[in-house]
This record gives structure tokens, sequence and C-alpha cells, in this order.
């Protein structure tokens, strides 16, 4: 797909140019706090282009994703990583697509290397930092100024096994990044999802590594009031984070359905194993260049490329055979790489219990109160 709309635009060199142009005519600063529009350009891709036949094997490619010319898609964490690639096979399909990253010069640095591959789509950056309720709440007041329609929701940035530190608010900083914030921005993007025609979905990225992850209740309660940095363990923060995100997807699709929401569907999703910046971040704040070497040597052994990594959470956000309420990852060795299908997720995550008692700490620590009522 990528290959092709590449031809397109060498066939095309004035869409380039002008789509280009578009990008540098419109700097920072001249736009509003912080949001970066890209003007919405009339010479989309044609259908035609945009749905190819499915490939002779079972294999779910992105040419599958089809023509997305009249959808919006929020991705959070667009700049790098799997984020990026999201972004970038969204916007190559033709969406609306918008980066909300929390540095603007690296959404728009991104956004820039998107218009490259596909310069008709409207691009937007707009500043998101998950680590700051007040920059949450911006954002989602950015959003609805710029935008009317949100189709898909992809909850997808996230930091691994950084050293221990707190959110803005106080938050430890893997649940209140991962969980926490998503939780607020899904919450205050709610009603768009639920006023956008059509089916919409709420994608959550969680990691296989949330099947080591517990709710500490105790500590999560307490982050709000300095959690104790002695005690910290960093992969259990990030297991609980990971297991926080299944949790917050499965309760949001219950949750939905039982206010009488029927075209909000909410899935969860995981990588895998994909070499990206996410493992460089632990070892680079804590200093350790022996962390960095060793997770250097993982990503080129065991990491498949993000470009792979990629296709659960965009399976997830497009497939019509994804229901709300499941989970879906690499179905290759150890579920760390390959084609993405419909997984089981860990028995922990499943416990509606747990899943609820997490909804009611989020919506206190965060104090965005979702508007759902039970029948
Ligand atoms: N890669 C894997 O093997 C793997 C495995 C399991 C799960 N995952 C999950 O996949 C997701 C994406 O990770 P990745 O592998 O693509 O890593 P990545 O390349 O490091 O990308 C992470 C993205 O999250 C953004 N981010 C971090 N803190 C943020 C904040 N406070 N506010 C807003 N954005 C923030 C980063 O922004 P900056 O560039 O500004 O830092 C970056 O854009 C994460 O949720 C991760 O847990 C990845």
């Amino acid at each position: 797909m990528f290959d092709a709309e590449l031809e397109i635009v060498e066939r095309r060199p004035f869409v380039l140019v002008r789509s280009l142009l578009v990008v540098h005519t419109l700097p920072i600063a001249e736009s509003d706090q912080n949001v970066w529009c890209g003007r919405r350009n009339a010479n989309r891709f044609p259908p035609a282009t945009l749905t190819t036949a499915m490939t002779a094997t079972d294999d779910w490619t992105t040419e599958r994703m089809g023509d997305l010319s009249d959808r919006t898609v929020v991705v959070t964490g667009a700049n790098s990583g799997l984020g990026f690639q999201a972004a970038k096979a969204f916007a190559s399909h033709g969406a609306d697509v918008v980066l909300a990253c929390r540095s603007v010069e690296r959404g728009v640095d991104a956004g820039e290397r998107i218009r490259n591959v596909a310069p008709a789509t409207r691009l937007t950056v707009i500043e998101l930092d998950l680590a700051d309720l007040a920059s949450i709440r911006a954002f989602a007041t950015n959003f609805a100024d710029t935008h009317d329609e949100l189709h898909v929701l992809c909850n997808n940035a996230g930091v691994m096994a950084v050293p221990y530190g707190e959110t803005a608010d106080g938050f430890e900083t893997q649940f209140g990044v991962n969980h926490l914030g998503h939780f607020a921005l899904t919450g205050l993007l709610l009603d768009e999802l639920r006023d956008t025609e059509g089916e919409t979905r709420v994608v959550t990225q969680s990691s296989a590594l949330h099947e080591n992850g517990t709710i500490d209740f105790d500590s999560v309660a307490r982050s709000a009031d300095r959690q104790r940095e002695e005690s910290y363990d960093k992969w259990a923060a990030y297991g609980q984070s990971k297991l926080a995100n299944v949790l917050f997807a499965y309760e949001l699709q219950r949750r939905l359905r039982a206010s009488g929401v029927e075209s909000v569907a909410s899935v969860a999703c995981h990588p895998g194993y994909a070499d990206t910046n996410l493992q460089k971040r632990g070892p680079e704040q804590a200093g350790s260049t022996l962390g960095l070497l060793g997770m250097k040597i993982a990503n080129a052994v065991i990491g498949q490329d993000a470009v792979t990594g990629v296709l659960p959470l965009l399976y997830a956000a497009t497939a019509d055979d994804v229901d709300g309420g499941e989970y879906v990852g690499p179905g290759g060795i150890g579920n760390l790489r390959g084609q993405p299908e419909t997984q089981r997720s860990s028995d922990r995550s499943y416990d509606e219990t747990t899943a609820g008692r997490l909804w009611d700490v989020s919506e206190n620590l965060t104090g965005v109160h979702y508007d759902l009522d039970s029948n």
C-alpha cells in the first residue's frame, strides 16, 4: 500500500508540493495554542486506489483497511514507534488523522514524514501530555474546536519501566500516563464518539506484560498522595498499568452496553514485541548504559519492526470481524510477533469486580466522570 501511494506521489508532484507547502506555510506560532492544522485538501485519494483486493493468503495486511476517507482518527503518541506507524497507515488510507503528541515539534516532524506518503489527507497535530490532566482537558477542547466527528480513538502512547516519577497531578508515572491519562482522555471524548454517525471504536494498546500485572489498590489510591519511591518496582508498575488498560477496555465496553450505547465499541490490543523507542526510555532515564545495551540486543534479536507490530492495533481499529470487548494480538511464536488475531487476555483482566473498582478509583483520581447511566 505504501509503495503504491508513493507511486501516486511521484506521478502527482503537484499534490506533493502543494501538500508540503500546506505544512510549511502553517507555522506553529500562527496556530491556535499548540494546535497545528494541515488544511483539508480536496484531492483525496479516490476510493479505487484504496480498496485493494485481499491477498491470496489469509494474511491481514494494511491493504484490508480499505477507504477511510470519511473517518477521523486520533492516535496518542503518534510521533514515534507504533503510534507513528498507525497514524501513517490511517492517513495512507485517506483518514483525517489527529496526531496527539506531548511535543508539538515532534508531532509536526512526524506529520511532515506522513505527508510524504499521504499528501492528500488532513493531518492535525494537537498537543497532549498524558502526564498532565490540564493538558488532556485542553486537548479535548482543541479537538472539539477543530473536528466534528471522531470514529476511532487509539489510546496508544505509553512509557515502560521508567524510574520512579510522578505526573503533574501526583500519580505514579506509568499508571498515570498509560492508564489514568487515557481513562481521562476517553471520558472527555466520549460525546464525540457517541455523537458520530455509525460505529466508532476506542482501541487501547496494552502489552503481553499485563499478564504479570496486579492492581495494588492501596498504592494506586495513595498515588495522588505520593507513592513511596523506595518500594518502587518499575516492572510491576508497568504490568499494573497495562493490566489497567485491559480492565478499562473491557469495563468501558460493559458500561457502554449497560447504558444502551450500541454504536461505540471498546477493544484492547497488544503488539507483541516491536523494536521501538519504548525499550530505551527506562535505561536512558536511569542512566544505565548496560541496560540500554541489553535492550538494544533484545530488540535486535526478538523484536519485530514497528510496521508489523502495529498490525493488531490497526486490525482492532478497522476489521469488521472485531467486536467490542475483544483483545487482539499477534498470533506468532509466543504471541510476540506475527499476524493479528483475537486472543484471550489474562484471567485477572476479566475480573469484573476489580474492573469496577478500578473505574471508580480512576474517576475519583482524574475527576473525569463518564456520562454513562445504567438502565
Ligand atoms: N514496542 C513494544 O514492543 C511494545 C510492547 C507492548 C506494548 N507496547 C505499547 O505500545 C505503545 C506504544 O509504544 P511504542 O513501542 O511505540 O513506544 P515509543 O516509540 O516509545 O512511543 C511511545 C509514544 O508515547 C508517547 N508518550 C510518552 N509519554 C507520553 C505522555 N506523557 N503524553 C503523551 N505521549 C506520551 C511518546 O512521546 P515522546 O516521543 O515525546 O516520548 C511516544 O510518542 C505503548 O503503550 C506501549 O506500552 C509496546
